[in-house]
């Protein structure tokens, strides 16, 4: 909107009433999750959504509904070169994040993407270079990271409870949602993925998976194994065709293990004091096993909303000119393991290098 003057007022910077900066949102992508991420950078102190855009009228009529303030739009075209918007949240299909993150990072926008990142590490190192060169950020909806199951579960792991750890074993399966666009792993591995990367230290050397398709084209069923560096390994089992949902993880570390169940409402963490020892007998081939069973006890975990602690994180970034730690390079790391476990899966469970 150009003044008298010649000066565009949707560009100056908002300010909250106590007068702090008001970062605006530019949402793009109103399906399934785009109203979470509206939600949630719509309620926090110095962010607020400005406009909303979705391809398809019925969405469209969804979010001008829930958001009667917020500008309603179907071209992506008209957010993402609008001039009162600070960040664009990317809230549409894999396929569609790189073109649309671009666009943003061009128009000077900070960018908000979901998982996973791209389509491609080529694009995702596109991206990161482009916000570098352009002094923008970008943050990868990785959500689990800001539960308070996964807070608690680093902080225990850097704390040595669980001591070295053997082994990270993870159960994420479902009936469905059948995608179209990405198999079973592009869809439900970015959170393990991610998960693994935050709480472990060691990046994984090289990756396994072995898969199946049965309906639509695409793998359903797959089951990816991660090695890592001193005998670590990392294996995830994601199933869109289980007749019950399941959300389990196992620990296993040389102090102690732990369940997380994160289906569970109260105790979504169990730590178990158990573990086996091996030592040698007299003889000189003799093997001493001893099995330690000890206590059970179950963390406190907080309750918080991910994605509103998240969004918190992301504005403070902003305003603060830090690097979140769920960035463009972690998002990037995630898709390197995803390719390289469609690799994998086919070549029918080829070893690939990372
Ligand atoms: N972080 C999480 O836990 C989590 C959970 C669910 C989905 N996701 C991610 O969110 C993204 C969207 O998933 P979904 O389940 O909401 O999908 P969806 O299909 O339900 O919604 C996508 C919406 O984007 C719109 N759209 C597509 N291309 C567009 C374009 N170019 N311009 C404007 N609108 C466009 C579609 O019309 C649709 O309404 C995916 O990347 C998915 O992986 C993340």
């Amino acid at each position: 909107m150009a003044t008298r003057l010649g000066t565009d007022l949707s560009s100056i910077p908002m300010k909250t009433e106590s007068g702090k900066e008001m970062i605006r949102v530019g949402v793009i992508g109103y399906g399934y999750w785009g109203p979470n991420i509206v939600r949630n950078f719509h309620s926090q102190e110095q962010s607020k959504v400005v406009a909303v855009c979705d391809q398809s009228a019925a969405s469209q009529r969804r979010a001008h509904q829930a958001n009667p303030s917020v500008r309603v739009m179907g071209d992506s075209k008209d957010l993402l070169t609008a001039t009162d918007i600070d960040v664009v949240a990317v809230v549409t299909p894999v396929w569609t994040h790189y073109e649309l993150a671009k666009t943003a990072l061009e128009n000077g926008k900070h960018v908000f993407v979901e998982k996973p990142f791209t389509c491609t590490t080529a694009q995702a190192e596109e991206l990161i270079e482009l916000a570098e060169r352009n002094r923008l950020k970008i943050m990868v909806d990785h959500t689990f990271l800001f539960t308070g199951a996964v807070t608690r579960m680093r902080q225990l792991i850097d704390d040595g409870i669980l001591g070295d750890l053997y082994y990270y074993d993870s159960t994420r399966v479902n009936l469905g949602l059948f995608q179209h666009d990405v198999n079973v792993i592009w869809d439900l591995a970015p959170h393990d993925l991610s998960i693994m990367d935050y709480l472990i230290k060691e990046k994984p050397e090289a990756v396994v998976a072995t898969g199946e398709r049965h309906l639509n084209g695409v793998a359903d069923v797959a089951f990816i194994t991660l090695y890592y560096p001193n005998n670590m390994i990392g294996h995830i089992n994601v199933n869109w065709l289980s007749p019950v949902k399941v959300r389990t993880t196992l620990i296993g570390g040389e102090k102690k293990m732990l369940v997380w169940n994160d289906l569970e409402a109260d105790e979504k963490l169990k730590i178990y004091d158990k573990g086996v020892q091996m030592s040698s007998g007299e003889g000189m081939y003799q093997l001493l096993v001893s099995y330690r069973s000890g206590d059970m006890w179950s963390p406190k975990v907080e309750q918080v909303e991910a994605l509103k602690a998240e969004a918190a994180y992301f504005i403070d970034c902003i305003l603060n000119n830090k690097s979140p730690f769920n960035d463009g390079a972690a998002g990037l790391h995630v898709v390197k393991m995803l390719e390289a476990a469609d690799e994998s899966l086919k070549q029918k469970g080829k070893i690939i290098q990372l």
